[in-house]
């Protein structure tokens, strides 16, 4: 695309923004400076997950570790338990990393552009862009999932993901803007969310509707093309519920691996077939919940039977938790699922 088709998509896409954008706890008013920190922090948040869910998340964090300094001097367990139900963990970790690296190396600035950003802990090209542009108004190309399917589709690129983007990321260099980098990376953001909708594109509303290769075809809700993915293999497991008293047996899971470092009920090894009580964290009177507990990962899907018993006495490494503030704990989604088929069933 030439100078003018960047015009033709920039300027009314950003007019659109102007009007009808979000109004998200992390975004600042026209004119205001942004907080590094909250781009920051919200772009990490948002990479897996949803806007709705991060929009109370965000707002609850930056209440309790408002600046870099404040994070970076956090305790990691904290940390770790005010990530929880967010998933991928490794965000959580990385953050406090890129806090405390920020704090000690760099007088509790974020570098500014996004060379200095990569260089951090957690920034690949995507969080690293987004805040060189959101954050310090630098031209960046900035591609996340609903970039690319604008993208896919102003150009109709009919090559499949994953192939596909190196040619969504050219064609989205062509028509990113000198000027108003960052508000241009949230519009199409937007624009993907609410109008350029996976399934149901609301072309009639589109202020790009003139420029859409796409919607020239009459089926613009046929682009990104996807490959077929793989079936993700399937695998079993155990967890132990332990109590004794009004308190249940919780445990950290080992550094490396996955959900590293987290607050967790016990679990043997996951495997093909239902392990069954192998790996029990003691012997006792096991009973087997007749409810189980199903949870998606990246790679694989897991199913877990829920083991329950008491003990008498406190012969367990751990920490033994009171049930009633379990909610404190800060544990992973697939945990507090369990949790609450326990206190239905048990
Ligand atoms: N998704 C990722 N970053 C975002 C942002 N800044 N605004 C809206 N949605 C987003």
């Amino acid at each position: 695309m030439d100078a003018k088709h960047r015009i033709d998509i920039a300027t009314p896409l950003l007019d659109w923004y102007d009007r009808h954008r979000r109004d998200l706890p992390w975004r600042t008013a026209a004119g205001e400076t942004p907080d590094p920190y909250r781009v920051w922090l919200s772009e990490v948040m948002l990479q897996q997950t949803t806007v709705a869910t991060v929009r109370p998340r965000f707002t609850e964090w930056t209440r309790r570790w408002p600046t870099f300094a404040d994070l970076a001097a956090a305790d990691e367990a904290d940390v770790m338990a005010a990530w929880a139900g967010l998933g991928y963990y490794a965000r959580a970790r990385n953050l406090l990393a890129a806090a405390r690296t920020i704090a000690a190396a760099h007088g509790g600035q974020l570098p500014d552009t996004e060379a200095a950003l990569r260089a951090l802990p957690g920034f690949g090209d995507y969080t690293a862009a987004a805040v060189a542009a959101i954050a310090f108004g630098r031209r960046a190309v900035v591609v996340d999932a609903n970039v690319e399917r604008v993208v896919a589709r102003l150009f109709a690129i009919d090559a499949p993901l994953p192939g596909a983007r190196k040619a969504i990321r050219a064609a989205t260099d062509t028509i990113t803007p000198d000027d108003r980098a960052g508000d241009f990376a949230q519009a199409m953001m937007d624009l993907g969310a609410g109008i350029c909708s996976p399934r149901r594109p609301r072309c009639l509303l589109c202020p790009l509707n003139h420029a859409c290769l796409a919607q020239a075809t009459g089926a613009p809700e046929a682009f990104p093309v996807k490959k077929l993915k793989a079936e993700r293999p399937h695998r079993h497991g155990t967890i132990f519920w332990l109590q004794h008293g009004e308190a249940v047996l919780l445990v950290r899971r080992p550094e490396k691996g996955l959900l590293g470092g987290m607050r967790a009920l016990p679990t043997g090894a996951w495997s093909e077939e239902p392990p069954g009580l192998a790996d029990a964290p003691v012997a006792a009177e096991w009973r087997m919940l007749d409810e189980r507990v199903e949870h998606g990962f990246t790679h694989f899907t897991i199913d877990l039977s829920i083991a329950v018993a008491r003990v008498e006495s406190l012969l367990n490494d751990g920490e033994w938790w009171p049930i009633v503030r379990l909610h404190e704990a800060g544990l992973p989604t697939l945990f507090a699922k369990a949790a609450d088929v326990v206190r239905r069933r048990a």
